[in-house]
């Protein structure tokens, strides 16, 4: 599938996930190490999240880093993986705070017939095949007002691989209520360095 970003997930490289687990955090905006990313990504999520506790769904969570933020800020976690390495991280990092992390699919996620609150998405959905039937699947584990938090990009150059702002924001159209962009590529505090290809986050509301 072929996109105005350039290249999406037919052209995604297949990635072992489980080799990739161990280092996985060496990425400053992977594992947040450092203070100032770790501030800025708790600073955005905070504004991304509803002020009250919630029910939020983590799907293609890797080591867990976005969830324990929201675990941080008093939301209740279920986070997901397909990569039992990345569950077994995960689980190690949650350990103690309000959050379950199961092994399965982002895109029919094992949650049966539980609805939750927010679905947050970082650097997966670009990967999966028909986003637009994913997105549909998600909007139905939504409740009424519920609301996607999907942080996503272009990377690269030469052969740009992602998913776009406007691809991302037409395929929600349909399913929520006026998506809003944020760009994220001009804070160089959320990736430890300067970017300079597309980042942002859709928040959208059902
Ligand atoms: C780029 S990492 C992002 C991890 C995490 N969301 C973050 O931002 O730190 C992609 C993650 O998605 C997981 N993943 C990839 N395809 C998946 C699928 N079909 N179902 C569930 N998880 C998947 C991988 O195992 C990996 O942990």
């Amino acid at each position: 599938m072929t996109s105005e970003s350039g290249r999406t997930v037919a052209d995604a490289p297949y990635v072992d996930w489980d080799a990739r687990a161990a280092a996985f955090d060496d990425e400053p905006d992977h594992g947040l190490r450092d203070p100032e990313v770790r501030e800025a990504w708790s600073d955005r999520l905070r504004t991304w999240l509803p002020e009250d506790p919630a029910d939020l769904l983590d799907l293609g969570c890797g080591t867990g880093s976005m969830s324990l933020l929201a675990a941080g800020q008093g939301h209740r976690v279920t986070a997901v993986d397909l990569s039992p390495a990345m569950v077994e991280r995960a689980r190690a990092k949650l350990a103690g705070h309000d959050a379950v992390v199961l092994r399965g699919q982002a895109a029919d996620p094992p949650v049966g017939e539980r609805r939750f609150d927010v679905i947050l998405v970082r650097h997966v959905l670009w990967t999966l095949p028909d986003p637009a039937r994913v997105l549909r699947r998600w909007r139905d584990l939504l409740r009424p007002g519920g609301r996607f938090v999907l942080v996503e990009g272009v990377w690269g150059t030469l052969h740009p691989v992602g998913l776009s702002a406007g691809r991302l924001t037409a395929l929600l159209e349909p399913l929520t209520a006026a998506p809003r962009v944020e760009r994220l590529s001009g804070d160089p505090r959320l990736w430890g360095k300067d970017v300079d290809d597309e980042r942002y986050v859709v928040i959208a509301t059902v």
